[in-house]
């Protein structure tokens, strides 16, 4: 199998899972190039992963000619720039979430995707290559729970890793657009349509700097979209038992639930305690598995000449929500969506 030559800009909590997933774990990735602004960074990972080509500037890396895509894990408010730099240089893009931090930002990387109709793009919205929700989506499409009446979306990061989420908070972009943007994102794929009211609350619960950054640490939305169907939505930065990525779609004749427990292992413990499930503590570790097959994926795109799903529009409509979504929390306000 030919494989894709894959430069990455960002090695930092994600990128750095990104980069070993593409040396190691993708049978159809090789990593060639590591880009960070951190070059001290850039230089670790690369040494880790044997990779010999290092950069600290993206536009280098994207003039060398041995990368043919290039995967964007920098903070969001530089996504839209790297995907114009690699693009104007010739490379497919696989860029993570969100697709940018405005909505006028997203406008622009659909020109630049349109522009280059001989590259290929996907946008990083791992959930739906997840085996669980691909296996939910599957029973939806053969018809199983019949029409969808409601989605409940839970997301929740755990305490145990408060330390790290209180430092990534002020370049996060809030919760809407960092954290609830997943559950935007599965809302409009599982209903098959766009809210059109949304209504969000929420507040600062027990970390009061997120008022600092005009954020909640714990937030939530009402939705109705344009098929009738309901959708709500539950981000919090600090559950105490771990990372908790819970839906539930109710529909006419049934109902799909996806990790209603968030169980790392299917071990019970036993114990003076009761009996104990454990949960994950991280989302890297949540996700392992859908980072993997969103990156075949990208590679079977690539291979095969096809456009990748998410696209940019997905990109942009879910960027549009979680403004939405963040305008009505500030106003405490029900609002709709042009
Ligand atoms: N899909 C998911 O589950 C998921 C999870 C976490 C983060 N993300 C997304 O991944 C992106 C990165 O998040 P993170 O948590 O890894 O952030 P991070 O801050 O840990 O890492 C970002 C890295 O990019 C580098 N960087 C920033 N701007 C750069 C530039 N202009 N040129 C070169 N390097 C640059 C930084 O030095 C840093 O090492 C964000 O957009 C975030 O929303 C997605």
């Amino acid at each position: 199998m030919k494989k894709l030559k894959i430069g990455i800009i960002g090695v930092g909590r994600l990128g750095y899972e990104h980069a070993c997933n593409i040396a190691n774990r993708v049978p159809g990735s090789e990593l060639v190039a590591i880009c960070d602004g951190n070059f001290a960074r850039a230089k670790e990972v690369a040494e880790e992963l044997g990779v010999t080509a290092v950069y600290s500037d993206p536009k280098e890396m994207c003039a060398n000619p041995e990368v043919e895509a290039v995967a964007i894990v920098t903070n969001t408010a530089s996504h839209v720039e790297m995907i114009q730099i690699a693009m104007d240089a010739g490379k497919h893009v696989f860029c993570e979430k969100p697709l940018a931090d405005t909505v006028e930002k997203c406008k622009e990387a659909e020109k630049i995707i349109e522009s280059h109709p001989e590259l290929i793009f996907m946008l990083g919205f791992m959930r739906r290559y997840d085996h669980s929700y691909q296996v939910a989506k599957q029973k939806m499409e053969n018809g199983d729970i019949g029409d969808v009446i409601l989605v409940r979306c839970y997301s929740q990061d755990p305490i145990s890793i408060i330390q790290g989420t209180l430092e990534y908070a002020p370049r996060s972009g809030g919760q809407f657009i960092d954290m609830s943007i997943h559950d935007i994102d599965l809302i409009r794929w599982l209903t098959g349509s766009e809210p059109k009211k949304l209504w969000a609350i929420g507040g600062c619960f027990e970390f009061k700097q997120y008022k600092d950054w005009d954020d909640g640490d714990n937030v939530s939305c009402l939705m109705q979209c344009e098929n009738d169907a309901m959708a709500f939505f539950f981000a919090g930065r600090a559950a105490a038992h771990g990372s908790h990525v819970e839906t539930e779609i109710v529909g006419t004749r049934g109902t799909l639930r996806i990790a209603g427990v968030p169980a790392s292992s299917m071990v019970e413990v036993m114990s003076e305690h009761g009996v104990c499930r454990e949960c994950y503590q991280d989302f890297v570790t949540r996700w392992h598995d859908a980072y993997i097959t969103e990156m075949e994926e990208f590679c079977d795109c690539v291979a095969k000449g096809r456009q990748g799903s998410p696209n940019v529009y997905d990109g942009t409509a879910s960027t549009n929500i979680a403004f939405r979504c963040k305008e009505s929390f500030l106003k405490n306000e029900l609002l709709t969506l042009e």
